[in-house]
C-alpha cells in the first residue's frame, strides 16, 4: 500500500532515465466498483488537449465505479481540477476556482475536491496547496491517472488528505476506460511526454520523457472509433515528429501518419509538430493521402536567431521558413497556424520586429500569442530581464494586430468558395445556425438544411469575419 503523501520532487523530474517503458494493461479492481454508485463527479480542464484527453479517461474510470457526472459544482460529490502549469495566468485561474470552492466545502464536509494535471506535478504547487488550500482533499499528477479509484476511496475514507504524485514517468496503460466528449471528433494519444526542454517550458517537468505508443495500439483506437462513427481523429504529442524514436521504429511518424490514413477514417489531424526534425517523409506522407488534413500548427515561438537559441527550439529562423517552403511545394493550398512567444527575457525591440517581420512573410491564418511567464524550475525563469511587463504587453498587442489582419485577409479570400464543413451542432450564439470545421481548420457558420452533427456537407462561403466564415449549405 502506498502511503497517503507522495509529493512531486522537482529535481527527480529533471531526470531522464534510461530505463524502458513497458505497457501494461488497466485492470478494473472490482472491489472499487460500486464505491461511486448515488454520488456525482464534476470534472474541469484547463490547458492542452492532452489535459481534455486525460480528462475524458478519469470520467471513463469514474463512470466504471458508478460515479454520474454532475450539472454543477453544488450538485457534486466530487469535484476535479484537471489543471495546467504552462503560463502563470493559466494557474491562476486555478487557484481562484479552488477558492471559490471553499464555500462548498463548508456547505458540504463529505465533498471531496481533487487537483489533477500538470500543476499537481509541480512542487511549488503542491506545498501552496498543503499550506493554503485545506478544503483540497486529494492530489493526484499525470502519471498515475489510472490510479483515480483507489486515490478517490482513499480520499472518501480516510481523514488524511491523499497525495500521490508520481515525479517520474509511469509505464504506458493500455485498455484505459473513457468517456469520449465529443461524438465525430476524438483525441488519440500517440505519445506522451516531452524531451526537448525548451528553456521556457515546464511541460518536460510535467509530463515526463517522450514514450511512445505502439502502432498496433494506436491502429485498434482508430478502427475502434471508426467503427463507432467517429469522423476525425487528432492525433496528439508535445512534439509528434518524436513519435516512435523510443521504439526504433523505422520511419516514425511518417509511417504512423501513414498506417492511420490508411485506416480510411475521413480526416485526419496532429498536433503538435515541431520544425526542428520535420521530415521529408512526413511532408510527402501528409502529401500523398487526402484524409490527411492540409493544415499545419507549427510553433514558430520568434522571428530573431538569438531568441530562439536561447529559448532552446533547435532552428534558425532560415531553417524554419524551408521547412514551411518544402511543405507549400508540397501541399500547395496548405493553411497554417503558429505559436508565439512576446517578451522572452531581454528581447529588444529589434528582435520583436524580426518576428513582426516573419508574421508579415508568413502570414499565418491565426496564432496563438502569449506574453513569456517565468515558470519555477526551468533555465529561463533564472534569466535577468529587462523588458516591462509594460512594453510585452504592447508588444503583444502590436503582435495581436497582425494577427487579426492575416486572419480576416485569408478568410475574405474564400468568400464564394465552396467548403466541406464536418458539422459540430448548432452554432453557440445562434441555434438556427449550424458549425463546423473545413478541412484546413476554418470555422463556418452557416444556414443549413437538414443536417445532423458529424455529417460532411458542401457549404458556399458568402461571407468572412476575422475568425469565421459565414455559409449556406448547398
Ligand atoms: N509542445 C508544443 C507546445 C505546448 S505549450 C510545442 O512545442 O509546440 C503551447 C505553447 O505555450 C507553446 O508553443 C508556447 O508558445 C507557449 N508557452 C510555453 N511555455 C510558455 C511560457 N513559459 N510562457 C509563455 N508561453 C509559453
Ligand atoms: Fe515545451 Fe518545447 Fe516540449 Fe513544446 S517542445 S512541450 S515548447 S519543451
Ligand atoms: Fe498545460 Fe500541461 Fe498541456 S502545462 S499546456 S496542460 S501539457
Amino acid at each position: 500500500m502506498r502511503k497517503n503523501y507522495e509529493l512531486p520532487s522537482l529535481n527527480e523530474a529533471k531526470l531522464r532515465s534510461k530505463g524502458s517503458v513497458n505497457t501494461e494493461q488497466f485492470i478494473l479492481d472490482p472491489q472499487l466498483v460500486g464505491i461511486g454508485l448515488h454520488k456525482k463527479y464534476m470534472l474541469h480542464t484547463f490547458g492542452c488537449q492532452a489535459n481534455v484527453r486525460d480528462s475524458e479517461v478519469m470520467a471513463g474510470i469514474l463512470e466504471s465505479l458508478g460515479f454520474t457526472m454532475a450539472n454543477s459544482d453544488e450538485d457534486a460529490d466530487l469535484i476535479l481540477l484537471n489543471t495546467c502549469a504552462i503560463r502563470e495566468n493559466a494557474e491562476n485561474k486555478v487557484f481562484g476556482q479552488i477558492g471559490n470552492l471553499k464555500h462548498l466545502k463548508q456547505k458540504n464536509p463529505d465533498l471531496i475536491i481533487g487537483i489533477a494535471g500538470c500543476m499537481a506535478q509541480e512542487e511549488v504547487v503542491v506545498n501552496k496547496i498543503l499550506q493554503s488550500y485545506h478544503q483540497v482533499d486529494l492530489v493526484f499528477g499525470t502519471h498515475n491517472i489510472h490510479r483515480l479509484g483507489d486515490l478517490v476511496y482513499k480520499a472518501m475514507f480516510s481523514k488524511e488528505k491523499t497525495i500521490e504524485v508520481y515525479s517520474k514517468e509511469g509505464d504506458i496503460i493500455e485498455n484505459l476506460p473513457e468517456r469520449r466528449f465529443g461524438e465525430h471528433k476524438a483525441w488519440v494519444n500517440i505519445m506522451y511526454g516531452c524531451d526537448k526542454f525548451c528553456t521556457y517550458c515546464i511541460v518536460p517537468f510535467t509530463r515526463g520523457k517522450e514514450r511512445s505508443r505502439s502502432v498496433e495500439d494506436i491502429l485498434d483506437e482508430v478502427n475502434d472509433l471508426k467503427s463507432r462513427g467517429f469522423k476525425e481523429v487528432t492525433l496528439l504529442g508535445q512534439n509528434v515528429n518524436s513519435y516512435g524514436k523510443d521504439l526504433q521504429l523505422e520511419g516514425g511518424f511518417a509511417y504512423l501518419l501513414k498506417e492511420v490514413a490508411l485506416t480510411g477514417i475521413e480526416r485526419i489531424r496532429f498536433t503538435t509538430s515541431h520544425p526542428w526534425d520535420f521530415t521529408q517523409d512526413m511532408v510527402n506522407t501528409i502529401a500523398a493521402y487526402p484524409n490527411i488534413m492540409p493544415y499545419i500548427h507549427l510553433p514558430v515561438q520568434s522571428g530573431n536567431n538569438d531568441i530562439l537559441k536561447i529559448m532552446g527550439r533547435r532552428y534558425t529562423v532560415e531553417e524554419y521558413k524551408d521547412t514551411v517552403r518544402r511543405l507549400k511545394e508540397a501541399i500547395p493550398h496548405l493553411t497554417f497556424s503558429t505559436d508565439i512567444i512576446v517578451g522572452f527575457p531581454n528581447e529588444s525591440d529589434e528582435q520583436f520586429n524580426d518576428t513582426l517581420a516573419l508574421y508579415d512573410e508568413m502570414k499565418y491564418d491565426f496564432a496563438f500569442t502569449f506574453i513569456y511567464s517565468p515558470r519555477s524550475g526551468t533555465p529561463a525563469a533564472k534569466f535577468d530581464d529587462n523588458v516591462s511587463l509594460e512594453v510585452k504587453k504592447k508588444r503583444l498587442a502590436a503582435l495581436n494586430e497582425r494577427v487579426k489582419k492575416y486572419a480576416l485577409e485569408h478568410n475574405q479570400a474564400m468568400v464564394n468558395q465552396i467548403v466541406e464543413v464536418l458539422v459540430d451542432g448548432p452554432s453557440k450564439k445562434d441555434p438556427s445556425i449550424v458549425s463546423g470545421y473545413t478541412p484546413h481548420q476554418k470555422l463556418v457558420n452557416f444556414k443549413a438544411k437538414d443536417v445532423k452533427s458529424g455529417d460532411i456537407v458542401h457549404v458556399k462561403v458568402t461571407d468572412a469575419k476575422t475568425w469565421f466564415l459565414l455559409g449556406e449549405q448547398i
